[in-house]
């Protein structure tokens, strides 16, 4: 039985759930895995900082270069551009499979990371970094592999769909909506405008296009529109008309005047017919609604954000990394080994 040495970079809102969820459920994650999934280490900024969940102080340092070497899966979750880029590019380049849900640093550095994992045939992993818990990456890039995508609709950002429901449905102004969104965490308390301005849908508006057309779609390329704009006036006046404003991130393949196909990677406030099933996406929800040619229309819903719902998806990303550790290839196999009991019709407690 392997075990695998797992370094964690970061112990914010999702890094410290993923710690805890990993020391709690580490056996029964490793049953899946076929490995052991050892957590050697946290790297932080602040050894003192406080926590969202009980953490082993011995596991943390601040030396987050040394903690990559000898580790075989490096879990990327502090955030920007630097010392991400280039952390990540040391894990890789040393032969490691790395994790993270940096949408800020794929949708401007995606190419250069994905190079070097090719180069020494190590995987980065990404599930957590369109849409937090929802699994999207993976359908785009596995299972409609086969098939064309013809158009994506995405609510990606909690933020703003918070914002913009509150005015929708509780006639709040785009102000207010705000305020509350940032007393319950959504937005950022500092700078809201990643939210708001549509940088943060645009990232990841440039992994979707990317993965959906199998080609790269840089950041610089998406047009767009934040909802600062919006004005109350504006959101009554689309209900009366039957449509909600959604800020959403459109990802298409369009053929120009001159028959040339291309693809086009957008993000603004839309009109969203209320008989679409994106206009019943509330609260701070996400949802991508994806157009297949073959599939025909397909919608992923859930939590876009969330320290532990994110972890989910990191979580789902590390057994991925360790069964392609154990037997080789991407990473997508089957496991029985839980040995869970198929219960009787008698203990179902809930009709649906
Ligand atoms: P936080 O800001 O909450 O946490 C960042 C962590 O990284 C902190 O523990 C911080 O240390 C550590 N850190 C930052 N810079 C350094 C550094 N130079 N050296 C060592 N440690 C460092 O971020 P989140 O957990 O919210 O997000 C992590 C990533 O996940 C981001 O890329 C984000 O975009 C992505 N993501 C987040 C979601 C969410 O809901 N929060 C959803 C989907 C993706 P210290 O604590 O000591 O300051
Ligand atoms: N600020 C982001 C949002 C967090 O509101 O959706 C998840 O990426």
């Amino acid at each position: 039985y392997r075990n695998l040495r797992v370094a964690l970079l970061g112990a914010g809102s999702v890094g410290a759930q993923v710690a805890s969820l990993l020391l709690e459920h580490g056996p029964e994650l490793a049953t899946r895995a076929g490995a052991g999934l050892e957590l050697v280490g946290i790297a932080v900024r602040d050894l003192d900082a406080p926590r969202t969940a009980d953490l082993p102080r011995e596991l943390f340092t601040t030396d987050a270069e040394s903690l990559i070497l000898g580790a075989d899966i490096v879990i990327e979750l502090m955030g920007g551009i630097e010392p991400a880029r280039t952390l990540i590019l040391q894990a890789l380049g040393s032969g490691a499979d790395v994790i993270t849900g940096n949408k800020a640093l794929l949708a401007t550095h995606g190419p250069e990371l994905f190079e070097m994992a090719e180069q020494v045939g190590a995987q980065l992993y990404y599930e957590a970094a369109v849409a937090g818990a929802i699994p999207i990456i993976r359908p785009l890039r596995d299972s409609l592999a086969g098939d064309r995508i013809k158009r994506i609709l995405g609510i990606v950002n909690g933020t703003t769909n918070f914002i913009l429901d509150r005015m929708d449905t509780a006639g709040e102004s785009l102000e207010q909506a705000l305020a509350t969104a940032t007393d319950l965490g959504y937005a950022e308390k500092s700078d809201p405008s990643a939210d708001i301005e549509g940088f943060d849908a645009a990232q990841k508006t440039a992994i979707l296009a990317s993965l959906a057309f199998h080609t790269t779609v840089p950041l610089d390329l998406v047009y767009r529109e934040g909802i600062t704009g919006v004005t109350l006036a504006e959101v009554e006046a689309a209900k009366r008309a039957g449509y909600v404003v959604k800020l959403l991130a459109i990802c298409e393949r369009l053929t120009d005047a001159d028959g040339v196909e291309g693809v086009s990677a957008r993000v603004y406030p839309a009109l969203v017919p209320r008989s679409h099933p994106l206009a019943a996406v509330h609260g701070a929800k996400n949802a991508v609604f994806i157009e297949a040619e073959a599939a025909g229309d397909l919608m992923f819903y859930g939590a876009g954000a969330g320290g532990v719902e994110t972890a989910s998806a990191v979580l789902g990303d590390l057994v991925s990394a360790a069964r392609r550790h154990v037997i080789g290839g991407p990473g997508v196999a089957e496991s029985t080994h839980a040995n869970l009991p198929i219960l009787p019709i008698s203990h179902v407690t809930t009709r649906y």
